[in-house]
């Protein structure tokens, strides 16, 4: 019998309203990871009803006070970085080297938002009559409604949870159903940091029940969600006026120039297009490669991918890990099909290998176009399409032709080009010789178009889970009129 996970509410690790549970499995070996609470309506109550009793003792502990939660946290966090690393392998795939990544990601965000509880920055201004202050002070929102996926199991839940914690908010936390145990794991230690009961309540369960109805709640003030586009834009109106950032999809474009360091670009384009099986938001699913090199970049990369091992990511030799879950081991297939049919050029790759897991082969399409399904829209899986451009403005030209706009690189030794693509390129971030992975945490990390609606990360973290308060406090004892006492 698998083990049985509980849901985390009020400060108790609890059972489902609803009586029921769903499983989980390792994508690579198919073992069950565990059962966990398959949480209703009811179970979402129960959470804002806590996060609301919490929300006066938080939002009045100082900042400074709360941040010193979040250092234990962090500390927390660096002593189980391998425990942690090895659920995140076993529970959505990704090679152990990057789950490591996964939750030092999560550690960054940690020290990183627990430092800002002494800063927290408003603003004053001089107000234009005499004896009068002008300011704006940094508000919590309330309770915050927190979606996260599964491919940053660790890291994203931190990415919202700790801005909102050290801005004073309440948090009903729905992770992805693919990641249930890295969720409880996270929470755990939260926990055991110190939280306060109530401040942070965990209901696993499906999205469509429980994440529609966080984003519906009246009592929530403020959703964060990272996934996929339709999701995001059905929680876009389920949450009417409410406050929401959402975080969507990528089609991330890599243009190599031919003035390019060639075989540095091949390690962008492997990293960006393949690493966590090439499912990230920012992975690089679109190689622009100028005419003048095309041939000798796709030979090369060949060459590179035919080396990359497929397997566990718990086992050190393993290059690329398996897909999440059939469902996307489906998707790689069903795309890389109609790549076929609709006339790119398959160079390596192209099917599921003869192996247990839901795994799929690194995947390379050339002579692609714009008009391509495989090359326009985002597959979350290890398939790069490669277009040709005679010049920079049409690589350009190609690389915003997409509806998305996350993030996009330039690998280029000239520095007019570089600069052209700073200036030009449609997208939240744009890597010079680097590759479209890798953002770190100090940074605002976003996409526009649909890519999403807002900036998480860095100081824009803060904004996301604060009001802010304008102040105006006049000493002068009279009644001091603005804009009409002008002389
Ligand atoms: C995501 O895939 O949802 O820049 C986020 C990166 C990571 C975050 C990816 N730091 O690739």
């Amino acid at each position: 019998m698998a083990q049985a996970y509980k849901m985390y509410i009020n400060g108790q690790w609890i059972e489902s309203g609803s009586g029921e549970t769903f499983t989980k499995i390792n994508p690579a070996t198919l073992e069950t990871i565990g059962e966990f609470q398959k949480g209703r309506e009811m179970d979402v109550e129960a959470a804002v009803n806590a996060a609301e009793d919490s929300f006066k003792s938080w939002s009045e502990t100082p900042a400074p006070k709360r941040g010193e939660i979040l250092f234990k946290i962090g500390q927390l966090l660096q002593q189980n970085k391998e425990e942690l690393a090895k659920v995140i392998t076993q529970e959505m795939g990704k090679v152990l080297v990057e789950a490591r990544g996964d939750v030092q990601e999560a550690i960054d965000m940690t020290f990183l938002m627990a430092g800002e509880g002494r800063r927290l920055f408003g603003k004053t201004t001089p107000s234009e009559l005499k004896d009068k202050f002008a300011m704006a002070v940094r508000r919590p929102l309330g309770i915050v409604g927190l979606i996260t996926p599964w491919n940053f199991p660790i890291a994203i839940p931190a990415w919202k949870i700790m801005p909102a914690l050290i801005c004073g908010n309440t948090i009903v936390f729905k992770p992805s159903s693919d990641t249930p145990l890295c969720a409880i794991k996270f929470v755990e230690i939260l926990e055991k940091a110190g939280i306060p009961k109530g401040v942070v309540n965990l209901v696993t369960g499906p999205g469509e029940v429980i994440g529609l109805h966080t984003a519906r709640h009246k009592k929530i003030r403020a959703i964060s969600f990272t996934g996929h586009r339709d999701t995001g834009l059905e929680i876009l109106r389920a949450g009417g006026v409410k406050r929401t950032s959402l975080e969507l999809g990528g089609k991330n474009p890599i243009i190599v120039m031919d003035d390019a360091d060639l075989s540095l670009a091949v390690d962008g384009v492997i990293w960006g297009g393949y690493g966590t099986t090439g499912q990230r938001c920012t992975a690089a699913s679109r190689v622009i490669v100028h005419e003048n090199i095309k041939n000798e970049f796709e030979k090369m990369l060949i060459e590179r991918i035919k080396k990359l091992r497929i397997g566990d990511g718990l086992d050190p030799s393993t290059d690329m890990g398996p897909l999440v879950n059939k469902a996307a081991q489906e998707k790689s297939k069903t795309y890389s099909d109609l790549g076929l049919k609709e006339g790119a050029k398959l160079l390596i790759g192209g099917k599921a290998p003869n192996m247990k897991g839901f795994f799929f082969e690194p995947t390379l399409f050339t002579n692609c176009n714009i008009d391509m399904r495989i090359a326009k829209e985002e597959i979350f899986g290890p398939i790069v399409s490669l277009i040709s451009a005679k010049n920079l403005k049409e690589a350009i030209e190609i690389a915003n032709s997409v509806e998305y706009g996350l993030s996009s690189s330039i690998y280029t030794k000239n520095i007019s080009n570089a600069f052209k693509a700073i200036e030009k390129l449609e997208a939240g971030l744009t890597y010079i010789n680097a590759s479209t992975i890798g953002a770190e945490v100090h940074l605002p990390f976003g996409g526009i178009k649909h890519s999403g609606t807002t900036r998480e990360g860095g100081w824009t973290a803060i904004e996301e889970f604060s009001e802010l308060k304008t102040v105006y406090f006049d000493y002068s004892g009279k009644l001091q009129k603005a804009q009409i006492d002008v002389d």
